[in-house]
């Protein structure tokens, strides 16, 4: 059925290739410029978007192994990940129940955790087995003691957590049958090939720059060339949007050999599974996932993006993550080759652009920003934003429930 939605999705772009055609939005859209800059609405947004819907915090491969973990801070919340024994994965509060010292930092492997400040110890699935000294503390109840749990979910090889321990919001509804369709990636068993973090504008500024082909040749002229198409379909799933070229072609890239395909002469069938994810893959409110095969082989790179701690201010995980471990010399050479000219594109062009758009912005001399009929990733971005920012917990129920898949039998 996923295989189903994506061929639709091809088709519709082929279509428009060869109509020479885009879906356009049906209008150019303002956006308050204050959108951007507005400390108290920065604040809220946290709370109410980062703070409460669940996030893509880590592809499945950075912790292949039972007892690997990875502690991180999201917005003031202190996460810890880790695989258990039967291969799940868990989140919790990393606070330890005593008096909220992290009890792991980083990331690695480990059955338990000792917390560093009186030395309470805790098993990687949660459970508080030693109290230090238990003789002189006093007596407590170990098992109402335990580390705080979050609602984690994993599919399509990627894990996402929600920093509410009592949402009511089930993560799988959250993606509206995204997942499903990510998984045509297949991302299970790809290995975490890099990893690194760069600084950015305001995390919605530097987001916009995912919403986008318009920008493509402009401003990343030097990089990917000015002959970059800026047209791109959009498809959402929720608040969930894929962008991709409305065209008949596409690049098949094996070994050392660019193909280019004709897709409007394959049966559907016939078109292979990577041709079929081509494009952006944005996931709400924060990520962005993109193929690439440098030196032939194949990876992709998956973007996460957070709020700093200003409003001007975010900071993005960039995991570059490939099919097969490259193994000899110039396989590895080629991969980082790959992804360092990925952060060079982003660093330098995306991002300091964001910047420099963020510090103008910040005069207050510009009322609103727009967002043309070609860019209505932008637009559902930040309709979805106000939308769910200005939503009570349970207004959030109901809006993804009413944005799931039909299950009508295709
Ligand atoms: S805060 Fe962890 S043992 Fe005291
Ligand atoms: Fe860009």
């Amino acid at each position: 059925m996923a295989r189903n939605t994506l061929i639709e999705m091809t088709r519709s772009l082929i279509a428009h290739g060869d109509a020479g055609t885009m879906e356009l939005a049906d209008e150019v859209v303002r956006i308050p410029a204050s959108a951007y800059t507005d400390e108290t609405l920065f604040e809220r947004e946290k709370r109410q978007i980062f703070r409460r819907l669940p996030l893509m915090v880590a592809p499945s491969c950075e912790l292949p192994e039972p007892g690997d973990y990875k502690a991180m801070d999201i917005c003031g919340v202190p996460l810890l990940l880790t695989r258990q024994k039967d291969g799940t994965v868990a989140a919790f509060l990393n606070m330890c129940t005593h008096r909220g010292n992290p009890v792991a930092s980083g990331s690695g492997n480990a059955s338990r955790f000792t917390c560093g400040y009186h030395g309470w110890t805790f098993k990687n699935d949660g459970a508080l087995i030693g109290v230090a000294s238990p003789q002189d503390f006093g007596a407590i109840d170990k098992a109402a003691h335990c580390l705080t749990r979050f609602p984690v979910y994993e599919s399509a090889g990627l894990i996402w957590a929600t920093l509410d321990p009592n949402s009511k919001l089930d993560i799988a509804d959250y993606l509206c049958g995204y997942d499903e369709l990510l998984k045509a990636f297949e991302f299970d068993g790809w290995h975490l090939f890099s990893q690194r973090t760069l600084s950015g504008p305001n995390w919605k500024t530097a987001y916009d720059g995912y919403l986008d082909f318009y920008h493509l040749p402009v401003l990343h002229a030097n990089t990917f060339g000015s002959d970059f198409y800026n047209r791109a379909n959009y498809f959402a799933f929720g608040p969930h949007q894929r962008l991709s070229t409305p065209s008949r072609y596409a690049i098949k890239v094996s070994g050392e050999d660019d193909m280019k395909m004709d897709l409007a002469a394959m049966n559907d069938d016939e078109i292979p599974q990577e041709v079929l994810v081509q494009g952006v893959w944005t996931i709400f409110p924060h990520i962005s996932i993109a193929s690439f095969y440098g030196g032939g082989l194949r990876g992709a790179m998956i973007s996460q993006l957070f709020p700093g701690d200003k409003v001007g201010e975010s900071y993005t995980t960039q995991f570059y993550v490939m099919e097969h471990k490259p193994t000899d010399e110039a396989a590895i050479k080629a991969a980082h080759d790959q992804f360092d000219f990925l952060e060079i594109v982003v660093r330098d062009e995306d991002y300091k652009t964001g910047k420099r758009q963020h510090q103008a912005l910040q005069s207050g001399l510009m009322k609103d920003v727009l967002f043309g009929r070609n860019e209505r990733g932008g637009q559902v971005f930040h309709q979805w934003v106000d939308k769910l920012t200005n939503a009570s917990d349970d207004d959030l129920i109901e809006i993804f429930a009413a944005e799931q898949p039909s299950l009508a039998a295709e």
